[in-house]
């Protein structure tokens, strides 16, 4: 028999690692009443309107043999109502959802490069745009980090003309290091019109009013035809499990995604409980508050250990712990506690831990104390 010949890129691919979920480390591990802080999730959780409108769903069964509405008019909708500003003006037809906002990403690589073509990204860059580059046969050009975060100069100096593809995520995962918008502005300036410039805003909500200097890139979108701006529903709305995130880019980039998009790549279920999620913003400010309370609480946690970190603008912090972090790593599966260590980020010495709620984050500092000290 013929072994099976996958793409060869595609069998040389290092696979997504995610973060250990609860229920497995119970049965591996034993422990009870685990805390997760591993995957940036919202420890708060959706709005209560979004648990509200979920239910009334559940009483309408008849609509769960119909396929959702392939184009998201009523959350496309509600998103330009919430985006557009006096800068901004913006039509349905440059939104694009996706199962995630990783769909999306992923969906601007398979648009935009191929084999012989460069997607260039920073060191310390989410895990996505690798996979991704790779994926579709294109090389991955990896510029040296500044300071963990992403050196746009380098950036620049990286651009060929086999180049399509620019990653940047503002702030950035796993660092939590954060642009200023205006660095982002004279970077956009100097990208030729024919590459792709993506800035994911993964982690938007979280510092804008809070990080001097930072703001989203979004109304510079009708400047730059060449300008995507990704966004989910993961993070700060608390909607991690049911996969919504979108692009916003010139109608001609939006075009062409769509081409490659699944006809029905949100489910209904999605679509109603973000749209739904995108009116309550004052839950999105109380869970955005916590996390800055919950940050100082652990920072100074670290401080009190002699552990140093890397300043954070998302709802996540890396702390350095040494080289025997993955000893660490394990002894806090065994007190219950689950981070996320970065061996596979080239950061070996850190863990990151997600901002939890304070009795989380307390659990997490106590646990930390413990195993450091041993
Ligand atoms: C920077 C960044 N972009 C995108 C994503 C993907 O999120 P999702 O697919 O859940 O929208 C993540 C998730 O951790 C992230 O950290």
């Amino acid at each position: 028999m013929k072994p099976l010949q996958a793409v060869e890129s595609v069998a040389q691919l290092q696979p997504y690692i995610p973060g250990k979920p609860i229920d497995e480390l119970e049965r591996q591990y034993g422990v009870k009443n685990a805390v997760k802080v591993a995957s940036n999730e919202n420890p708060l959780g959706p709005s209560p309107k979004v648990l509200s409108h979920l239910q009334q769903l559940l009483l309408k069964p008849k609509e769960f043999s119909r396929y959702p509405d392939g184009n998201g008019y009523i959350l496309k909708n509600k998103l330009i109502e919430k985006l557009a500003n006096d800068e901004l003006s913006l039509s349905i037809d440059q939104i694009t959802l996706g199962n995630g906002s990783n769909d999306v990403l992923d969906l601007l690589a398979r648009t935009f490069a191929s084999i012989n073509d460069e997607v260039i990204f920073s060191q310390y860059a989410f895990a996505v745009y690798p996979i991704a580059t790779q994926a579709v046969g294109a090389t991955a050009v990896v510029t040296k980090a500044l300071e963990w975060g992403n050196d746009l100069h380098a950036m620049l100096d990286a651009i060929t003309s086999r180049t399509r593809l620019i990653f940047i995520a503002n702030p950035n995962n796993p660092t939590g290091t954060c642009l200023p918008a205006k660095d982002l502005l004279n970077f956009l300036q100097q990208v030729p019109e024919n590459i792709v410039v993506v800035i994911d805003e993964a982690y938007e909500e979280y510092a804008s009013d809070y990080i001097e200097g930072y703001h989203s890139i979004l109304s510079a979108l009708n400047q730059f035809n060449n300008l995507v701006i990704t966004r989910t529903f993961s993070k700060a709305y608390g909607l991690a499990s049911f996969r919504v995130g979108y692009a916003v880019s010139s109608i001609t980039i939006a075009d062409l995604i769509n081409r490659v998009r699944q006809p029905f790549n949100n489910n209904t279920f999605a679509l109603e409980t973000a749209s739904i999620a995108l009116d309550d913003q004052v839950h999105i400010r109380q869970c955005v508050e916590l996390n800055w309370q919950g940050m100082s609480y652990l920072i100074s946690g670290f401080k009190s250990l002699g552990l140093d970190y890397i300043p954070s603008a998302g709802n996540f912090v890396c702390v350095k712990i040494g080289s025997d972090c993955e000893q660490v790593y394990e002894k806090l599966l065994y007190e219950g506690v689950i981070t996320r260590p970065l061996a596979n980020y080239h950061m070996p010495e850190y863990l990151r831990i997600s901002i939890g709620t304070m009795a989380e984050n307390e659990r997490v500092f106590e646990a930390l104390k413990k195993v450091v000290s041993i």
